[in-house]
């Protein structure tokens, strides 16, 4: 593996260190401890868990409006969550706003939804259900690409692809980080469940209601499944004034297949040889 750090390293930005075989953030390694030693799991808690740019926002959407069913006589609005609020503000990634010492703010404690970009080395044991989202690698790095663009700078594609190639990315290597959660989910089917945003994008009311279905939340029909997926759709949620005005970079294409717009066939056979043949020897995305 090439040991250069490159994707967020441009100008020594936002720097990467190596843990467990992967490369995170350094600025985060402290929450990143500190999420085993914090977090003890309640029966009811759901981890969402992904590498970057395979998903997690819709998925935080979906799993947060299904999670906050209104009850009768409730006059809670679920959509106006959504509506109001940046996904990723609904569901807080643990790395992020982790409960600290300094900061005393306990996320463990009002929210039974987290989510983590951590690889599974990394998770405490007593991780509550944890619901993963994975993309095929290709779409991926197009969409990592476009992110870190307009996050941070830009960044010419062969050296986006050789970063993703070499594993050296923020929450990478992807290919690594995929297959230790899709190997759980088929040892511990009833605690992870692996979903691809293919999977999603082709039939999303099966997907939304094999969600809810491991979550153990009834859903009341398709009619529900029909308005969590209006309510958490791409469109909806890249129009909503809060998206719009500060989080546009979340909300892109959410294509299946945008990166026949962008890779050569050499920077495709180079993420086939470096990432697509390990998924593809556990059956996923080739
Ligand atoms: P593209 O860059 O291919 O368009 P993440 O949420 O993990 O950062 O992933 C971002 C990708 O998910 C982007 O893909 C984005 O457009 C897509 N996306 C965001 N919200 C979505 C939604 N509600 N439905 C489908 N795709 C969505």
């Amino acid at each position: 593996m090439n040991n250069d750090p490159c994707i967020t390293n441009q100008k020594r930005k936002n720097p990467l260190t190596l843990r467990e075989g992967f490369w995170l953030p350094t600025f985060l390694l402290n929450s990143a401890a500190s999420f085993p030693q914090n977090f003890h799991a309640r029966e009811d808690d759901v981890v969402l868990t992904s590498p970057i740019k395979t998903g997690t926002t819709w998925l935080m959407a979906i799993s947060h409006s299904l999670l906050h069913k209104p009850k009768s006589n409730d006059t809670y609005n679920a959509d106006a969550d959504v509506l109001t609020n940046n996904p990723h503000s609904l569901v807080p990634t643990v790395e992020f706003e982790l409960w600290s010492p300094t900061t005393n703010v306990n996320i463990f404690d009002p929210t039974p939804l987290l989510h983590t970009h951590l690889p599974l080395p990394l998770l405490p044991a007593s991780a509550a259900k944890i619901v993963y989202i994975a993309r095929n690698p290709r779409d991926t790095v197009i969409s990592m690409w476009h992110f870190f663009n307009a996050m941070i700078q830009p960044l010419p594609l062969e050296r986006a692809v050789e970063c993703f190639c070499s594993g050296a990315h923020p929450f990478g290597p992807f290919a690594g980080h995929v297959a230790e959660y899709w190997l759980e989910s088929r040892r511990r089917p009833e605690t992870v469940l692996f979903v691809k945003y293919e999977d999603m994008k082709r039939d999303p009311k099966m997907g939304v209601l094999r969600i809810a279905e491991f979550l153990g939340r009834a859903v009341a029909g398709t009619g529900e499944v029909e308005e969590i997926l209006w309510r958490c759709s791409l469109e909806r949620l890249k129009g909503s004034e809060v998206n719009a005005a500060a989080h546009s970079a979340y909300f892109r294409e959410g294509e299946v297949g945008d990166w026949r717009n962008y890779l050569t066939a050499e920077m495709e056979e180079g993420i086939h040889r470096s990432v697509g043949v390990k998924l593809e020897a556990l059956g996923l995305f080739f």
